[in-house]
């Protein structure tokens, strides 16, 4: 069954302690953290103190999406605030396979990411050190975008690389997934989906959830 992740990006920040119950309460899986820095993507986020703020309003665990440069110097404090999943991209770092095993020795679970013009070739370099793709399905840096039709296909050659390999690495997808656009992103692959506005633009988000995960692709 597919997996949801909120991205507490389209919730109201002046509410975060009920947004954060709400989502819970809407049986999500986890919470996606944007943390962006205005020079890797061109918009200005949060950081780690966010996490540490609600972390105790919800026993959802927390997965933290990095668009900064530096991913390096986040990493400690994120699993210090109660991440559980840290993913970084691709494009910013110099040795990915090392921070990736990094973030694993620390403790949590790694996740690397990639834009939607990256192609996939890495992958294979680094499968053995990755416990999830984040394929970015918009350019990086808002939420409420189209997504990139072209980036389905690339779910696809996540999910053969998987097989092929035969490692256990998830698929996340992140970027325009909403009720129009979900069941190709299912289709293709994804065992994980990010979702900002749908979520939490949502009158209902707990039968949102309900419908989704009751979609059977044939
Ligand atoms: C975009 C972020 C996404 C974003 C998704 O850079 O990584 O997680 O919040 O927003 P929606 O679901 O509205 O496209
Ligand atoms: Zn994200």
């Amino acid at each position: 069954m597919i997996k949801i992740s909120p991205s507490i990006l389209g919730a109201d920040f002046a509410d975060l302690k009920s947004e954060v119950q709400k989502t819970e309460l809407a049986n999500a899986d986890s919470i996606h953290f944007d943390i962006m820095d205005r020079h890797f993507v061109p918009n200005l986020t949060f950081g780690p103190l966010l996490l540490k703020a609600v972390r105790k309003y919800t026993k959802l665990p927390f997965s933290v999406h990095l668009m900064v440069e530096n991913p390096d110097l986040y990493i400690d404090e994120c699993i210090k605030n109660g991440a559980d999943l840290i993913t970084v991209h691709q494009e910013t770092c110099h040795h990915l396979h090392r921070t990736l095993s990094a973030i694993r020795e620390k403790g949590a679970k790694a996740g690397v990411a990639v834009n939607p013009s990256t192609p996939l070739s890495f992958f294979k370099y680094v499968a053995d050190v990755t416990d999830e793709i984040l394929i970015m399905t918009v350019n990086p840096g808002f939420s409420g975008q189209k997504l990139i039709k072209s980036c389905i296909g690339k779910i696809e050659d996540a999910k053969q690389q998987i097989v092929e390999l035969g490692v256990k690495t998830e698929i996340n997808v992140d970027g325009g997934v909403n009720e129009e656009t979900i069941e190709s992103v299912i289709k293709a692959g994804a065992d994980t989906v990010v979702m900002a506005s749908a979520f939490y633009g949502s009158p209902n988000s707990k039968e949102l959830v309900s419908k989704i995960k009751g979609i059977v692709i044939k």
